[in-house]
């Protein structure tokens, strides 16, 4: 029976990493990978294409964002999503030398908690790093200081990163280009609304105004 489920488990996880192979290769012009993902995965369970609200984007149904994860903090201190339970987070996965994409969303998030004021206390921002083999602890620590005082950077083995990028279905690849003498990080590069549970509530698409997170935070601490 175990053996049975955990098949199961394999087959989803293979699955969803099936999809976003085809959400990145068969998105349209202009069109992000996570955009296509989300347009190709509420086509496969029948759902129309979510809409984009003020509430960030809802989830197509049975579709189970987050879960448990196993990382390292900007101290050096191991972490799980234990050390969060019962805290609503808002988490966004990226590289520190990410030249503009992450830098602009990490703001977004720091400016999403100064809207919140009083009620920020009870959101921690994490920034999970796609590139543990540059971002260690210390570089972590330096970077989520420069964004918000709250800000958590968390890191950890390559195994560790992939498997939390797995639970948030996050894609991610080392890129090369010949012009440039360090390497870049392609990643998908939503902002993650998670509740006290550790299941993401709603995402945010890149260029979210916010006020709009700001905003569907509030929400979400009223439901509790
Ligand atoms: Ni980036």
């Amino acid at each position: 029976m175990l053996h049975a489920v955990r098949l199961f488990a394999l087959v989803i996880i293979v699955f969803l990493g099936l999809l976003w192979g085809a959400a990145w290769l068969g998105r349209g012009e202009g069109e992000g990978v996570a955009d296509s993902f989300i347009r190709q995965a509420a086509t496969l369970f029948g759902h129309d294409v979510p809409a984009p609200s003020a509430g960030g984007v809802q989830m197509p149904q049975g579709l189970v964002l987050g879960g448990p994860f196993s990382l390292v903090d900007q101290s050096g201190r191991a972490v799980t999503e234990a050390d969060f339970a019962g805290r609503f987070l808002l988490v966004y996965f990226g590289f520190t030398y990410c030249p503009d994409v992450c830098p602009t969303e990490l703001g977004s998030i720091a400016a999403a908690m100064d809207a919140l004021g009083e009620q920020a206390g009870r959101v921690t921002p994490v920034f999970v790093s796609v590139d543990p083999e540059r971002d260690t602890p210390e570089v972590l620590a330096d970077y989520v200081g420069r964004f918000h005082p709250q800000m958590v950077g968390l890191t950890g083995t390559p195994e560790q990163v992939a498997a939390a990028a797995r639970a948030y279905r996050v894609f991610y690849a080392k890129v090369n280009r010949p012009e440039m003498t360090e390497y870049l990080m392609d990643h998908s590069s939503f902002i993650y609304l998670v509740g006290p549970d550790g299941r993401v509530r709603s995402l945010f698409r890149p260029n979210t105004d916010p006020e709009a997170i700001a905003q569907a935070v509030r929400g979400q601490l009223r439901g509790g």
